[in-house]
Order: C-alpha cells, then structure tokens, then sequence
C-alpha cells in the first residue's frame, strides 16, 4: 500500500513537470501588460551605476529574482534539480525547491532535493512544504537542505481539483502559526499560482507572517494541470479561478498589513515584469514555469546566459525609470488601463495615485 503511494506520488511530480513545461510554451497576454511605467528620456543614471540588490527575508541578495518552488520527489527530477541548482549558482540567485512531502515519506528520495544544496554550497535556498505537514517534519524539511528559509504552499484550489488532494483547510492557518514560532528559519508563504488577495496577506500578517509570494495567475495553471491529470477532467469551470499577478500586486497597496514583505510572482516572464513588480512594491520576483520552460528546450549553457543578459536588461530599465535602485524605483509613476484598471477601481486602489508619484 505505502509503495503504491510512492509510486503514485513519483509519478504525480513526473505530470506536473511535463504539463507545466508543455503551458509555458505558450502564454497569452499577461496581467502586467496592463501597466505602463512612466520613464525618462533624459537618464540621470548610466547603466553602470545601477544597483540591483535587494533583501529577501532580511537577507542580502545580488539580484532581484529567483527560482521558484517546482521539483524534487522522483529519479527524474532529481536531474532537473540539480540543473536548477547548477542555474542558481551561475546566476548568483534565490532557488526554492518542490514540495518536500516525498522525501519526508520516503527518505530514499531525500537525495532528489539534496542535490541542490550538493551543486550549490553556499546559495540562498529555500525549502518548500505544505501546511499540512507537522513542525517537527517541517523541520525535518529545512535539515535536508540546510535551507535559509522555509516557503509553505497553501494551494486550496489546487487540492480541491486534484483527485488524490487534500479535502481539510481549516487548520492551516494554525499551522502556518506554529511554524512562525518555532521555525528556526524565516517563513514565506506563498501561493501556487492563484495569487493571495490582501485579505488572505492580512490574516498571515496577523498570525506574525512576515513575507509572503503572491504567485499570482497568468503563468503556469495548476487548477489546469490537476484537471488535465483527472480522467474524467471535472474541473474545467475552475480553470480561470484566482487572481493574476498584477491584480495581486495592486491589491497590496491598500493592504491592511503595512509591515509585510511581498515577493511578486505567477507568470513572469521578462525584466519588464520584474521592473513592473518591484516597482509596484515586491521584494523580489520569483519564475517558475518560465525557468522550466528554458532548461528542457535550451539546457542549462543557454538558460544561464539568458538570465545573465536579464540582469544587463534590468540595469537598462532602471535607467530608463531613472532609478538608480529599488529604492528609487518605487517611486515611479505606473499608469493602469484595461482590465486590470477596471478591476482595481472596483477595489479601490488609488490608481491616479499611482499614476503620480513622483
Ligand atoms: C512543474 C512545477 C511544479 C511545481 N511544484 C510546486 C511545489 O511543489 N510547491 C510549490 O510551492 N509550488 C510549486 N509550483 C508552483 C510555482 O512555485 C509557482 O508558484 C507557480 O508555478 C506560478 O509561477 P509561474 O507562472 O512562474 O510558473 C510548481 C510549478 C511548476 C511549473
């Protein structure tokens, strides 16, 4: 019976890898397009001057993105992890890995997320788990890898299509609780491609969560993934459930929860996006599909070299929003039209605000 389980989860991380990888070659128009960044035509800035560093759960990183949670779990991805890890080091970025829910089963699997400590010594890790899983095994999590901090997924909508997925929410949020007491490392919860509403952002500030990623939709569909997995596909009336990135980014801004650090995500996929989000308040901005997408159709040489050209792009776009740094950037007047405006007049965001910051 426990061996079945194995097999059906092995083979579960397997799907998820060759459905998110099969979405991200093709992505419609995405929420953030909906942004205009107001910039400068005189630049007070040369590119050499930018400064892209930020913080990520009080620490110090080089750049403003990072590897989102995907994989580990099964032979497979344990390869596609270490690729992962191998891009991180190169790049000098943030990696997270996939939910550790297998190898905290079956500790013959702990090797497919060991993998990324093993490739990459001394780079900021994180450690991803559900909140379904206890604290001493949560713990157990951040052990492995010797992670720097511990993302927990909450994913209702996810479970819910999935055949096999969890039905009991309720005790979650005193879960996650437990975690900000006694986890050693900072916590991050974030989402799984729904994007959090600042509701949902107000009640994890409240329980003393300190960061959050919003992995809002638009990019890698999980409601689809899990219907496209079920036989009898039941779930297609879900497949446009959540909030996109960019109306998970406005949400923040009127956020009752002032202190809290948000990581923008879901659907990222140039330094346009990245610029747009740190302007719009994110700490940092994490890709998931986008990534997976590039390793399986370019490899690691080619996936490495374009997010280095990124990190020259980025410089770019900051002289262009005349900001020298994060600081500075979020400053800059953002215009919202379309649909994304409609939906965040409804919600009362002071778009003409935004528009007219400096
Ligand atoms: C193949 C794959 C597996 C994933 N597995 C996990 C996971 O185990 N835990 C988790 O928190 N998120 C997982 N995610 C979700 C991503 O971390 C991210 O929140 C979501 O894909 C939206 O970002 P994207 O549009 O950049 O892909 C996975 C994503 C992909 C593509």
């Amino acid at each position: 019976m426990q061996k079945n389980e194995d097999l059906l989860r092995e083979r579960r991380k397997d799907e998820h890898v060759a459905l998110g990888v099969k979405q991200n070659e093709q992505l419609g128009k995405f929420s953030l397009d909906d942004i205009q960044l107001l910039g400068t035509s005189i630049p007070r800035y040369n590119v050499r001057d930018i400064d892209l560093t930020t913080t990520i759960c009080g620490m110090d990183v080089a750049f403003p993105f990072y590897i989102n949670a995907m994989t580990g779990g099964s032979r497979h991805t344990k390869k596609i992890n270490a690729d992962l890890a191998e891009i991180a080091k190169e790049v000098g970025i943030p990696m997270a890995v996939g939910s550790q829910s297998a190898a905290l089963k079956n500790s013959t699997l702990i090797d497919t997320y060991q993998v990324v400590r093993d490739n990459n010594p001394n780079g900021v890790i994180l450690a991803n788990i559900s909140p379904e899983v206890k604290i001493e095994d949560g713990l157990r999590a951040v052990e492995m890898l010797t992670a720097d901090a511990l993302q927990i997924h909450i994913n209702p909508a996810q479970e819910l299509v999935m055949q096999e997925g969890d039905r009991s929410f309720s005790h979650w949020l005193t879960r996650i609780e437990e975690y900000v007491k006694l986890s050693p490392v900072p916590i991050i919860v974030k989402e799984v491609g729904f994007g959090l509403t600042r509701e949902t952002v107000t009640s994890l500030a409240n329980i003393g969560v300190q960061t959050v990623d919003l992995a809002g939709k638009g990019g890698t569909n999980f409601a689809r993934i899990e219907n496209d997995r079920r036989r009898d596909q039941a779930y297609d009336f879900l497949l446009d459930w959540g909030i996109t990135t960019g109306q998970a980014l406005l949400d923040m801004q009127h956020a009752d929860a002032p202190d809290i650090a948000f990581l923008s995500s879901g659907g990222i996929r140039t330094p346009m996006d990245i610029v747009k989000s740190l302007a719009l308040g994110a700490g940092s901005v994490g890709m998931a599909g986008q990534v997976i997408y590039s390793l399986k159709k370019n490899g690691v040489e080619q996936t490495i070299a374009k997010l280095e050209l990124w990190k020259e792009q980025l410089r770019g776009l900051f002289v262009l929003a005349d900001a020298q740094n994060i600081t500075e950037l979020k400053k800059t007047s953002l215009v919202v039209t379309g649909e994304l405006a409609t939906w965040g007049n409804l919600r009362g965001i002071d778009l003409k605000q935004l528009a007219n910051r400096k």
